[in-house]
């Protein structure tokens, strides 16, 4: 009988408690987690540690009672025993676990946390956090929440031990105080090393003592480019930099939040501001500004004189005395070579070395490669070692080098290749100061690009990696550039959400990552804004998609949204409110209409997803390709150009077709039986990407789909430097007709034309739409 009590008990817990609890919505998500039943209330509860802990567990988890304390209202004394009691929250040193390992196991009765060294019971504490309401992160009591752990079984520990982020203080400056709130919500997140980018062409940001030209003359820049504007510029003054105790003060703050700070001093290339206030480091010596506008400059250090190094050791050497980091990165990217080709002293250095160009990389990569050699060298003397952007590859890195792929994984998996180490950084997935939407004119301006929260979700560091080459990917990091971002708010909300996409990518294991799981529980955003966050909502609203069904001759618009919160839509542009259709499945459109959906989420503004279409005879009509569009703007091919939307001039927002290696070369099936007698060829030009309007543009009719003869055609005369950007339409008409098959070519210009910056490259034509009446 009493066995029998017992099965009874357990199964109707089970039946309880079996599906996760909806709370239990950590990120990143443990690897290990196995909800229990009940929870433990823990306002007043008593908090222990293990007297083996060290001095900053003890701190981290006295800082966490204390907060516990303040926002539930109760007390939770703390105190460091010998002899662990049974009750209350225990912090436990289990040296069977790794270092960044913890298990957590909470009932009714208390909360036992264990781990082997402070990482792990710092992210024992996060994950405790996260548990709770989210008050435990502000500074207001709270006592009207629900003060309980919910019962559960933790066993965790990250997939990659460098789990990094990276901030580019150089071309903005941030604050010492939102530095350290940057490393909070890095924190909270459990990534573990903070890249500091801190010195670039326009700006030098930490001082030396021995150089105080850095600072004084080379962390201010007089004027800043306005947007992306050519020989704008707002002629204000612009400066910053960290004082020694400033650094000293930050890495302290990282490191008790578990984070390791390396520091970047970019060299030889961008390397500007320290010219500036140096010139006799460069091959020209100058003078030299501190630049005001972004991108790579060409006067880079002089690596054919001592002096040189002379000055990387000196500044590096106080450097590494306030940095313990084993890792230092010393930048390496974008040198250009021309300053050295010409230099007397660069090109007898090449001679002396006896570098020769080969495999396909001239003597002054090998140039470099001797300057990255020469300071891993020098590093490696003081027990440290270099990390560098991908291009250290090309002029022979040092074997322990670690190589940082940006550009692409490419440079990380020939670098893994090679038996480099690697940190994954593609720009195609995290660099976070790409656009967070493809709808670019809806977010703050930007360098361009776009990574959304899914497509950083979505990265898998091992893909194309041999088991053996796998070994060299010590982990994954995102980048944040800040060219375009000069405020704190602007910063956060690039940075958030994408970082708690980041940090699945870097934590779970890959049976673990689950895109679904992630943005349906995700509830980190109760943080960010009881933190005071500035974050991005993308993920809150509708995905929409919208596609021709050439069948049915309609566009038809699919919506999708995080959970199951209810969209609702109009197709007269009013804005839908809950009385409007409720969206169930995809809508088909057969006319001219604004469609406009909105997710009704309580407590939160509602995201819409609204879009314009424009029906004329072509739209919702078959629609074939005879030519390829360049494979990176192809989208959703054809019918992009029969949807009757209308885009807006922004090359990237997906709707329009990019051409480069072959003309635009489109058949429409319009049916034989509707007469037209005009044909509009909408394209876009944007110059400084490189799109250019087509040479020529024509219109040819078929009633058997091969034989065409040309109805009209326009020829366009070579743009000319102060043309127009923006949406330029092509209307060819002629005599009426009802021919079923209509064709139309556009073909590229070939080359850019020589007044161009990329003069010789191939220029783009992009087209959007074919609007026939
Ligand atoms: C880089 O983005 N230049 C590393
Ligand atoms: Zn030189």
């Amino acid at each position: 009988m009493k066995k029998l009590l017992l099965t009874f008990f357990a199964g109707a817990c089970l039946a309880a408690c079996a599906s996760p609890d909806p709370e239990i919505a950590i990120v990143p998500y443990p690897n290990r987690l196995e909800p229990g039943c009940g929870a433990f209330p823990v306002k007043g509860a008593p908090v222990v540690c293990d007297s083996r802990t060290d001095e900053r567990t003890q701190r981290a988890v006295e800082e966490f009672a204390a907060q516990l304390a303040a926002a539930s209202g109760g007390k939770n004394p703390v105190a460091v025993v010998g002899e662990l009691p049974a009750s209350g929250i225990r912090f436990v040193v289990d040296d069977t676990l790794p270092e960044e390992g913890y298990k957590l196991d909470i009932t009714k009765k208390g909360v036992e946390v264990r781990a082997s060294h402070f990482p792990g019971f710092f992210y024992a504490v996060q994950s405790l956090k996260q548990l709770l309401p989210a008050a435990i992160y502000g500074t207001e009591p709270a006592p009207g929440e629900q003060w309980k752990l919910p019962a559960l079984s933790i066993s965790d520990a990250p997939r990659f031990g460098y789990r990094g982020m990276h901030l580019d203080v150089a071309r903005h400056f941030f604050s010492v105080e939102e530095v350290k709130r940057y490393l909070d919500v890095m924190a909270i997140h459990k990534l573990n090393r903070f890249h500091w980018h801190l010195t670039d062409d326009q700006g030098w940001r930490i001082e030396i003592r021995k150089y105080p030209a850095l600072t004084t003359v080379g962390s201010i820049r007089n004027r800043t480019i306005i947007r992306k504007e050519r020989d704008n510029y707002d002629n204000t003054p612009y400066g910053g930099y960290y004082t020694q105790d400033e650094i000293r003060d930050v890495v302290k703050y990282a490191a008790d939040r578990a984070i390791t700070v390396i520091p970047e001093i970019d060299l030889p290339g961008h390397m500007l501001a320290a010219l500036t206030a140096y010139p006799e480091l460069g091959c020209t010596g100058g003078p030299y500004e501190v630049w005001g506008r972004w991108g790579v400059a060409e006067d880079v250090l002089c690596p054919g004189q001592e002096k040189t190094f002379e000055f990387l050791e000196n500044v590096l050497d106080e450097v590494l005395g306030l940095f313990p980091s084993e890792l230092i990165h010393i930048g390496g990217d974008e040198c250009p070579k021309v300053r050295w080709e010409k230099c007397p002293r660069c090109q007898a250095r090449i001679r002396q070395l006896g570098l020769k160009d080969r495999d396909g990389y001239t003597a002054e990569h090998y140039l470099q490669g001797y300057v990255t050699d020469r300071i891993g060298k020098f590093l490696a003397s003081r027990g440290r070692r270099i990390i560098g952007w991908d291009e250290i590859l090309e002029g022979q890195a040092p074997s322990d080098a670690i190589v940082m792929s940006w550009r692409g994984s490419a440079g990380g998996i020939k670098a893994a290749q090679l038996g480099h180490d690697v940190i994954m950084t593609p720009n195609s997935h995290f660099y976070f100061d790409y656009y967070q939407s493809p709808d670019a004119d809806a977010e703050p301006f930007g360098i361009g690009g776009c990574v959304t929260v899914d497509k950083v979700y979505s990265y898998d560091p091992m893909e194309g990696l041999t088991p053996e080459q796998q070994t060299h990917i010590l982990g994954v990091q995102a980048n944040l550039w800040t060219e375009y971002i000069a405020t704190d708010d602007h910063l956060e909300y690039m940075l958030l959400p994408r970082l708690a996409a980041l940090s699945e990518v870097q934590w779970c294991q890959p049976e673990v990552k689950d895109w679904t799981r992630f943005v349906n529980g995700f509830r980190m955003e109760r943080i960010y804004t009881q933190m005071g966050y500035e974050f991005g909502k993308h993920i809150f609203g509708i995905t929409g998609k919208y596609a021709v069904d050439p069948v049915a001759g309609t566009v038809v618009v699919s919506l999708t949204t995080q959970g199951d919160a209810p969209i609702h839509y109009t197709l007269d542009g009013s804005e839908p409110t809950a009385a409007s259709s409720r969206y169930t499945g995809p809508v088909g459109i057969d006319r001219s209409c604004t469609f406009r959906a909105a997710v009704l989420r309580e407590g939160m503004e509602n995201p819409t997803y609204s879009r314009e279409f424009d029906f004329s005879k072509s739209t919702g009509r078959p629609a074939v390709l005879n030519t390829a569009p360049n494979e990176r703007y192809t989208f959703e091919g054809a019918s992009l150009l029969v949807d009757g939307y209308h885009s807006r001039p922004v090359f990237t927002s997906g709707a329009w077709l990019g051409y480069l290696e072959q003309p635009l070369d489109v058949t429409i099936d319009m049916g034989g039986k509707q007469p037209y007698s005009s044909v509009v060829l909408e394209t876009l030009v944007q110059k400084g990407d490189w799109i250019f309007p087509p040479s020529s543009v024509s219109v040819s009719l078929s009633d058997d789909g091969t034989n065409f003869t040309e109805a009209a055609a326009i020829a366009e005369p070579e743009a000319k430097a102060g043309d127009p950007d923006g949406i330029k339409r092509y209307e060819m008409q002629f005599p009426e007709t009802s021919a079923r098959y209509l064709k139309v070519v556009a073909r590229t210009v070939g080359s850019i034309p020589a007044w161009h910056p990329g003069a010789g490259g191939r220029a783009y034509l992009f087209a959007g739409e074919v609007v026939v009446e």
